[in-house]
């Protein structure tokens, strides 16, 4: 079975919800589906003839489409990276203090216990630590302030509560002193406290009390709560101090720290690329606040964490640059790092003062790919990774290009880099697609929100670009406004066109990207997103499903092929066939692709031309993917995450030339499986 939309068995992994629902879709799409919808007299029909012989295209790059990843929406910390405690240093609430410790929250009255941060914490990066003073005390049956049996102390309820699953173990981590002997209760509670789904307990004796220890428990929950809290609760007057407090899954994807489930729907999209880590998080409002990769690698416990003032939340950046680098490997994926070139939305920093943040990124690089010998390789190696990673792109910036001084700038990182890694590509900021830059450059970055009807109409954008010079980067694309919704089909639609345009068009369109990824539903910062979560469940918008359609088009062969149609019909149609290689059964298959952008279904007669001898249609292993829906404005949902998935049917009327209908408003894939006639004999 070739893999492509929602029969794909990884597709199916997601979730035990979604696998339920897509099962039951799959089954009555077979029952009631199993032959191709009807080719009517009364459709306008469209001729759609393919060059079958491998040489009629161009390959196309095995970077087209892939992934840009951001620290927006809680996309990262709270979401893409399993740490389940926020705040985890005390630092969110700035260094003076006393500072404001939420989300933390005291278990116990005022009476019982009392909170506050002081600058004992072991770690020079990290000075802010809580403390923790009990006053009450169970054992000390004559006093009229008894602890409760379920003790006091501290809590923290996660982002928006922690997704604590019964038979499951989590791994907790934290730094710990007191002033004397001390009991201490360390659990996961249900969200009002009132159950306890998991926990263990520290004791510290009177002679080691007094300096840091590390704590580290495994904690395995013998009840469930999406919403759960880890508390740290002790029964006995005392005074203690917490820092650096860390609660993750054991089961995490490739076992790095990724929330696993979220990480497999990037996973099944097989994406060529990885860009990271933003987009405007690492411009920063202020420079202060933009992204600095060298604060971000090392021991969690060494990361001071920061404000990101452009999306307006704090992380403790354990999703770092190590672990974007790491995410990348482990998807498949080419990371592309985009640094900070010294300019945030309200400061540039001077060409002749830009010479350090070249330095530091020349450091960056080095951590990235240098060797074992160096100062940053040598970090890289302790951390887990002596390999070097496979960073050949860098992005210069992040909407820069108009900026006071990111020209001056440009060529400073530029010339440094290519001295010193000739191999290098680097991205520019500034768009080459109308008119050649002014500057060097390998790629230049192009970016696109608009509505629907704009998008769909950009299928054409490239069409005229210039062959020569660099090539394209779409690093953002999505369908925004009042088309968009939270996510709607008609959205999907139009971006599906969109990208069968950057598809032909993948001789000098070398790499897309849809913006944003993801959003945790409880801090939508931009609409729409691919894929939306909480502490517990996720699901993909068809912004994400219609991204299904394109994941075997990186290194495919594409090949020539040309539309007959009405102008009218010319006007809501794009079609490409490519020519790719089912990883699994080593075997080839034809991909005819198209989106139908009009609100009439189109009688769809294909040729397929000049094919190798050697080939023949196999009808038994052949299939039609559709992606349509009833509304245009049609979202998935918490509710039905499945409403708006791609739907598959056999398609045992393959043939070199068949007919077929396409749906209005649809996205379509027909995936012809090949064989030799050697194999059949
Ligand atoms: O994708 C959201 C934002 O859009 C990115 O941070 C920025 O690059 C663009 O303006």
């Amino acid at each position: 079975m070739l893999e492509l939309g929602a029969s794909n068995g990884r597709v199916l992994q997601l979730s035990g919800l979604i696998l339920g629902v897509l099962c039951f879709v799959l089954v009555l799409s077979y029952a009631s589906n199993h032959m191709l919808p009807a080719y009517t007299q009364t459709n306008p029909t469209v001729t759609f003839t393919v060059d079958a012989s491998i040489s009629s295209g161009h390959r196309i790059p095995s970077t087209l489409f892939g992934l840009f990843f951001e620290e927006i929406n809680h996309a990262g910390t709270g979401g893409l990276w399993a740490e389940l405690v926020q705040n985890r240093g005390f630092e969110a609430g700035g260094l003076n203090t006393p500072s404001d410790i939420r989300p933390w929250v005291a278990v116990g009255t005022e009476t019982q216990v009392l909170l506050g941060t002081d600058r004992s914490s072991p770690f020079v990066k990290n000075p802010v630590a809580l403390r923790v003073a009990i006053l009450c005390d169970a054992e000390d049956s004559s006093s009229s302030n008894q602890c409760p049996h379920r003790g006091v102390g501290v809590s923290n309820p996660g982002f928006w509560g922690m997704d604590i699953r019964e038979g499951a173990t989590y791994t907790v981590k934290f730094w710990l002193r007191s002033t004397a002997s001390l009991s201490l209760s360390v659990s996961f509670t249900s969200a009002d406290g009132s159950q306890t789904l998991a926990q263990e307990t520290v004791e510290v004796d009177s002679k080691t009390c007094h300096t840091w220890l590390n704590q580290s428990l495994e904690l395995k929950a013998t009840a469930s709560d999406h919403y759960a809290r880890l508390s740290l609760t002790s029964r006995n007057r005392s005074v203690f101090w917490l820092d650096q407090v860390s609660a993750m899954p054991t089961d995490t994807f490739k076992g790095h720290g990724f929330r696993k489930e979220l990480a497999l729907m990037l996973a099944d999209l097989k994406p060529g690329f990885f860009r990271f880590p933003g987009g405007c998080f690492v411009e920063g409002d202020r420079l202060i606040n933009s992204f600095r990769w060298r604060e971000t690698v090392g021991p969690y416990e060494e990361r001071p964490g920061h404000y990101g003032d452009v999306w307006n939340y704090w992380t403790d950046d354990g999703f770092g640059f190590f672990e974007g680098l790491q995410l990348a490997e482990d998807l498949g994926a080419l990371p592309i790092w985009v640094f900070n070139n010294g300019i945030s939305h309200q400061e540039s920093v001077p060409t002749e003062l830009i010479g350090a943040y070249v330095l530091d990124t020349l450091d960056g690089i080095e951590f990235a790919r240098g060797p074992l010998n160096s100062t940053w390789g040598a970090l890289r190696s302790q951390m887990g990774h002596p390999d070097p990673f496979d960073l050949r792109y860098l992005a210069i910036g992040n909407e820069d290009c108009w900026k006071p001084y990111y020209r001056g700038n440009y060529m400073k990182f530029y010339e440094a880099i290519k001295a010193k890694y000739p191999d290098m590509q680097l991205i520019s900021n500034c768009d080459g697609s109308k008119s050649a830059l002014d500057h060097p450059a390998d790629l230049y970055d192009y970016h696109v929100y608009t509505s629907a009807n704009n998008l769909f109409a950009m299928r054409h954008q490239f069409d005229d670009t210039s062959r020569y010079g660099p090539k394209v980067f779409v690093s953002e694309y999505a369908v925004t406004g009042n088309d968009a919704g939270r996510g709607s089909f008609l959205a999907g639609l139009a971006e599906a066109g969109f990208l069968i345009g950057i598809e032909l068009n993948s001789d000098v369109v070398s790499l897309a990207s849809y913006a944003p990824l993801f959003v945790n539903n409880n801090d939508r910062r931009w609409n729409p997103d691919a894929i939306v979560f909480d502490s517990w469940q996720h699901y993909g918008t068809p912004g994400y499903w219609m991204q299904q359609f394109f994941k075997h088009s990186n290194n495919a062969s594409l090949l020539f092929s040309t539309v007959q149609a009405d102008a009218a019909t010319n006007n809501v149609l794009i079609m490409s066939a490519l020519r790719a290689k089912n990883d699994s059964t080593g075997s080839d298959y034809l991909v005819i692709k198209a989106v139908n952008y009009g609100g009439t279904a189109l009688n769809l007669q294909l040729v397929i031309t000049n094919m190798p001898s050697s080939d023949k249609i196999q009808a038994l292993d052949s299939s039609m993917t559709v992606l349509t829906s009833g509304n245009l404005m049609d979202e998935n949902s918490f509710f039905q995450p499945t409403k708006v998935v791609p739907t598959v049917s056999k398609a045992e009327t393959a043939g070199p030339n068949m007919r077929l209908t396409l749906p209005a408003f649809s996205i379509m894939a027909l995936q012809l499986g090949l064989s030799s006639m050697d194999a059949d004999m």
